[in-house]
C-alpha cells in the first residue's frame, strides 16, 4: 500500500526554554528530527512530508542535503490535527493509500514497530500505536468500551477523573486511510480545553464511520517517549547512550565504565578493543582489532587500524591512523592527518593536513601542518612547521629517514631530502639535499670576563 509519511515538527517547544526550534535539539549528537527523518526514509514510503513552523528556516537549512523531503509550513500552531491538515494538499489521496503520522519530538521510534503498524492499516482500518505506562500524566488516554474496542482518545487536559486512571496512552503515531483522513480532518473542531484541532479526535470519527481501529501496544516507554523539556531530553539521551554502549559490549568491546562513554554517531569495532573512561566518539569511528583508547579521549570521523593505542587526553578528528601506532598523551590530530603504520606521536604534538610515513616519530611538543613526511623520520622536540605566511598556506616535504633536531623551524615551502640531518635550533628556509647536514642558526660565541649587570646601590 502506498504510504505517505507526515512528520509533525511545527510545535513551539515552549518548555525547552530555548531560542532554537525544539526538533533541532540533539540526541546522540543528531537533531531529534533527523532521527525521525532517517527512520521514515528507511521505510518503504511514497513520500515524506515534514510540517514545520517555529524556526522553519533553520530546520530546512539543516536538511539541505535531503532534497526528497517535502516541507509544509504551518503558520500558526493550532494543534496536531491542523498540522496534518496542512500536509493534505501535497499528498496523493487515493483509495488504497495510507498516511503515517510520526512526531518530530519522538526520536527513538523503531522501524520494525512502524512497519508492523502500517502492515495492519488498510482502507478500512486505522492503526494506532499505544503504550501501557505507570506514568500516563500529560498524555492522551485510550478509551475502550466493554468489548475492549477503542472508541476514542481523550487528552489529559480534557479527561475526567476516571479517564485519568487509564494507563494506556496514545503514542501520537498512527497510520490512517488517506481518503478517510481528509474527510475527518475537515470536520475537526477546537472546542476543547486547549482550543486546538486535535488529531486524536479522528479516532472517535473513525469509530462512528465503522472504520476498524487496530492497536499495537508496546511497553518500552523510551521508544515513544516524546521530548517536551530538557529534563526529558537528558533522560532520553542517557537511555540512548546505554543502547549504543550495549551494542559495543555485545560485539565484545571492553568498556571500562559504560556510564562514562558517549557515542554521538556510530562506532565500528574489531575484536578486543578497549575503551577507558570519559571517551567521546563522534560521527563515524572505526577501530581495528586490539585498539586501546585511553581516558579522556575525543575521536571524531576517524579510522584507527589494528593494535594502535591512543593515550589519555588526546583529541582526534577526520584522521586515519595505521596499525601499531601510539598517539598521545595530550596529542591533537586535526583534519587530514594520515599516520602510516608504527608511527609515534607523543605529548603536546599537533598535526594537521599532513602525512607521516611508516615508523616516523614526533614525540614531544611539535606542530606539523601541511607536510608530507616519509618513513622513519624523526621530528625532534619543539619542531614547528611554519606553514602560514600570514596570507597563504604552504606545504613542505621531508624525505625518508630525515632527522630534524630539536627546536627547529621549517619555513614552508621547503624540501628536506632523504637522509638529511637538521641541526637542533635551525631555521630551515631553503631546500636540503640528500644526506646533507643543515645548520641554520647563529654561531655560538663564548665571551670571557663578562660581567653580569648589577643594581645601583644609591
Ligand atoms: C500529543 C497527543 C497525545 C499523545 C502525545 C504523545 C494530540 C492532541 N495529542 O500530545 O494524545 O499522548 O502527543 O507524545 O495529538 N505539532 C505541530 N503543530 C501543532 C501542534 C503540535 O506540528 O500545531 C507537533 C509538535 O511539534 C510535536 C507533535 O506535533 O512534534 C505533538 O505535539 P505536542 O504539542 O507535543 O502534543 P502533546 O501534548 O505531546
Ligand atoms: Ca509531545
Amino acid at each position: 500500500m502506498p504510504t505517505h509519511v507526515v512528520i509533525l515538527a511545527a510545535g513551539k517547544g515552549t518548555r525547552m526554554n530555548s531560542d532554537y526550534p525544539k526538533v533541532l535539539h540533539e540526541l546522540g549528537g543528531k537533531p531529534m528530527l533527523e532521527h525521525v527523518v532517517e527512520t521514515a526514509s528507511s521505510l518503504d514510503n511514497s513520500s515524506v512530508h515534514v510540517v514545520i513552523g517555529q524556526g522553519s528556516d533553520q530546520v530546512v537549512q539543516h536538511f539541505s542535503d535531503k532534497p526528497s523531503l517535502l516541507w509544509v509550513t504551518q503558520e500558526q500552531q493550532l494543534g496536531t490535527g491542523h498540522a496534518v491538515a496542512q500536509a493534505i494538499p501535497g499528498i496523493e489521496i487515493s483509495a488504497d493509500s495510507i498516511v503515517l503520522v510520526l512526531c518530530g519530538d519522538v526520536p527513538l521510534i523503531k522501524k520494525g514497530t512502524i512497519e508492523e503498524l502500517t502492515r495492519n492499516a488498510s482502507p478500512t482500518t486505522l492503526a494506532l500505536l499505544t503504550l501501557i505506562t505507570e506514568t500516563p500524566q500529560g498524555l492522551g488516554r485510550i478509551v475502550r468500551d466493554e468489548k475492549d474496542s477503542v472508541i476514542a482518545i481523550v487528552e489529559d487536559k480534557d479527561a475526567d477523573n476516571q479517564q485519568r486512571t487509564i494507563k494506556e496512552i496514545n503514542s501520537g503515531i498512527m497510520a490512517i486511510p488517506s481518503i478517510k483522513l481528509k474527510e475527518w480532518l475537515a470536520k475537526l473542531e477546537n472546542s476543547n480545553s486547549q482550543g486546538e484541532y486535535y488529531l486524536t479526535d479522528v479516532i472517535a470519527m473513525a469509530v462512528k464511520d465503522g472504520c476498524e481501529i487496530y492497536t499495537k501496544t508496546i511497553t518500552d516507554e523510551f521508544e515513544v517517549q516524546g521530548v517536551n523539556d530538557k529534563k526529558q531530553l537528558a533522560r532520553l539521551e542517557r537511555h540512548y547512550q546505554m543502547m549504543k554502549i550495549d551494542q559495543l559490549l555485545a560485539a565484545g568491546v571492553t568498556v571500562l565504565d559504560p556510564a562514562r562513554v558517549d557515542i554521538r554517531g556510530d562506532v565500528h569495532c574489531g575484536k578486543d578493543v578497549t575503551v577507558d573512561i570519559n571517551v567521546i566518539f563522534e560521527g563515524t569511528v572505526t577501530l581495528g582489532d586490539g585498539v586501546v583508547i585511553g581516558p579522556n579521549v575525543v575521536i571524531k570521523n576517524t579510522v584507527i587500524k589494528n593494535n594502535s593505542t591512543i593515550l589519555a587526553n588526546s583529541i582526534i578528528e577526520d584522521s586515519e591512523i595505521g596499525s601499531e601506532c601510539s598517539v598521545g598523551p595530550f596529542a591533537r590530530l586535526r583534519p587530514g592527518t594520515h599516520l602510516d603504520d608504527a608511527v609515534k606521536v607523543g605529548n603536546f604534538v599537533e598535526i594537521k593536513n599532513s602525512n607521516l610515513g611508516k615508523g616516523s616519530k614526533a614525540n614531544h611538543f611539535s606542530y606539523i601542518g601541511d607536510a608530507d613526511l616519509g618513513e622513519g623520520v624523526n621530528v625532534g622536540a619543539g619542531t614547528i612547521f611554519c606553514n602560514y605566511d600570514g596570507a597563504y598556506k604552504h606545504r613542505s616535504v621531508i624525505g625518508n629517514n630525515v632527522f630534524i633536531g630539536s627546536n627547529s623551524t621549517l619555513v614552508s615551502p621547503v624540501n628536506v631530502a632523504a637522509g638529511a640531518f637538521v641541526a637542533a635550533g635551525s631555521t630551515i628556509n631553503s631546500d636540503v639535499q640528500e644526506n646533507e647536514l643543515a645548520i641554520g642558526r647563529g654561531k655560538q660565541r663564548n665571551i670571557s670576563g663578562w660581567k653580569r649587570p648589577t643594581k645601583n646601590k644609591d
